[in-house]
């Protein structure tokens, strides 16, 4: 770590830990629910569980996003962040603003969209922080001399971002109208924006893990952002089947959604291309372990998992059901948890100087809640396979349907819970840390990790 502001990173990543495992508490609200199990319901329904879930997710992978950026902008630039403080204000407004969203949906103070449940004129103060966040940011690349593709793409990816929370803040009284618009916030932001940032956090991580040189990972990036953008754009086409749109969406739809794989596939060649290039032998096998893994499952879950059901002829049927949230899981997972936990593990010993990397619960963490996420994908496709059976093909009413697959939510707790001992094990090994400090920090030298032996006898670099 080269500059002391860098360090407002460990209070965005202290407070993702925070929101994470508040997250994961409604998760077994709304999987005990599921098993008939509702005890809680007068006090937390589950249509308030779920937003509180889903908004948690949104807004911790947004702080993680804030915390890598605060790291990476300045050491890409090649200077302090512009302002600190400005950081930490935008960090506490931020968290106010979450607390007060979730206090509401408990109080029924809520939108009822899908992922856009925040209320109105709280989505102003989300657009004041957003504007805080970038203008810092931004400003930090402004001042240096210095520009890389990395950074950029960064910047472009989180302002790009920020602009697309506006569609979802338009008011419009037709229903179809408006899920249209849905669609441009919450399709474009997962399948579009939201990759450039994965894609540049992961071009970052891989020249810091790998030392392969940034021209070759540089490249690549260029490709995935190409990937992206011709696939994404018109694949929230598959989003408009069924909801009232002109009927040419499905086969615009069809078509380029299932292109989108592509650019999680070229995620997944890229990292394992530099991985097998890579000079370096870095100490930090844990963060190369999130890293490998980010581009892997996010393959799986986005890539493979949406291809699944992004197909009109399947979708007719898996529309809106379990099967989504089979997806939905592994999709945000591999994607956005994993890239903001990979990040987490390869800053957190540069931040505090202590040399925790592949501890045994560190590694433990990754393990555990990767196979208990598999784990849970797995009960959500056997419930969701079942509800699209029963329900779509047979007829069943909703609610009988749902009575018949409450045993595998039962798959789907034990799952979780193995997949919960891996994020306790993660957030202990973020305890262990312990904050950043100045006189710790000098015993890290960054850059001087020894070259793999086979690379230095082929003199290599
Ligand atoms: C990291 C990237 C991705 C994430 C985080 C993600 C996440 C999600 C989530 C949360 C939903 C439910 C949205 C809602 O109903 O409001 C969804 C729906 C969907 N996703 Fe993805 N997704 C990703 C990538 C993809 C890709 C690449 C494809 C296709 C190849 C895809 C295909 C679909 C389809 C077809 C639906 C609609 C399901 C339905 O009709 O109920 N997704 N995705
Ligand atoms: C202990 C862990 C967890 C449990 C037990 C759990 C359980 C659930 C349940 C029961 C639902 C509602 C499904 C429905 O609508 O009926 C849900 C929704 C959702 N959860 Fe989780 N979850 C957990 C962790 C996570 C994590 C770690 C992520 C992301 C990385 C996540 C992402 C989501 C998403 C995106 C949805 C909405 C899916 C959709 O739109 O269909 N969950 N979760
Ligand atoms: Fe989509």
């Amino acid at each position: 770590m080269k500059y002391t502001s860098q360090r407002v990173a460990y209070w965005f990543f202290a407070t993702c830990m925070l929101l994470f495992s508040l997250q994961i508490v409604y998760g077994f609200i709304m999987g005990f629910a599921h098993m008939g199990m509702d005890g809680l319901h007068d006090l937390i329904p589950f249509n308030a569980a779920r937003a509180t879930h889903t908004n948690l997710l949104v807004v911790w992978l947004l702080t993680g996003f804030m915390g890598a950026s605060y790291f990476i902008i300045p050491d890409e630039s090649g200077r302090e962040l512009y302002s600190t403080r400005l950081a930490y204000i935008q960090l506490i407004s931020l968290v106010l603003v979450g607390v007060t969203a979730i206090a509401g949906f408990h109080m029924n103070w809520w939108e009822g969209r899908k992922f856009l449940e925040i209320p109105r004129p709280l989505d102003y103060v989300v657009v004041a922080n957003v504007l805080l966040f970038l203008f810092n940011i931004g400003m930090t690349v402004l001042r240096s001399n210095k520009y890389t593709a990395t950074g950029i793409v960064l910047y472009v990816g989180l302002v790009s971002a920020a602009l697309l929370y506006l569609p979802g803040m338009i008011y419009f009284s037709n229903q179809t109208v408006d899920s249209y618009f849905r669609w441009w916030v919450v399709h474009l932001w997962v399948e579009g924006v939201w990759e450039l940032i994965m894609g540049s956090i992961l071009a970052y991580l891989l020249i810091k893990l790998t030392g392969v040189d940034r021209e070759v990972v540089e490249k690549w990036l260029y490709v995935i952002v190409g990937l992206t953008f011709l696939s994404g754009i018109l694949g929230t086409g598959h989003h408009y089947y069924f909801i009232g749109t002109p009927s040419y969406w499905l086969w615009i739809g069809g078509i380029f959604s299932a292109l989108e794989p592509l650019a999680f596939l070229g995620m997944a060649l890229f990292a394992i291309a530099m991985y097998r290039r890579s000079g370096r032998n870095h100490p930090n096998k844990v963060a190369l372990y999130w890293t490998m893994g980010c581009a892997i499952m996010s393959f799986v879950g986005a890539g493979f998992l949406g291809f699944a059901h992004t197909l009109p002829q399947v979708n007719i049927y898996t529309h809106g059901t379990l099967v989504t949230a089979m997806h939905g899981h592994l999709a945000f997972w591999g994607a956005y948890a994993m890239i903001v936990l990979a990040v987490i593990s390869y800053t957190m010993p540069l931040m505090t100087g202590r040399k925790l990397w592949n501890t045994m619960p560190a590694l433990l963490a990754f393990w555990l809640s990767n196979i208990g996420m598999l784990g849970m994908t797995a009960a959500f496709a056997v419930a969701g396979i079942t509800q699209v059976y029963l329900e779509r093909r047979l007829g069943m009413d909703f609610l009988a349907v749902q009575k018949e697959v409450e045993v595998h939510f039962l798959g789907l707790v034990l799952a979780a819970a193995l997949f919960t001992a891996g994020i306790v094990l993660y957030i202990y090994t973020f305890i262990k840390f312990g904050k950043p400090t100045a006189e710790l920090q000098e015993n890290i030298d960054t850059e001087d990790y020894p070259v793999r032996e086979s690379h230095a006898a082929l003199g290599g670099a």
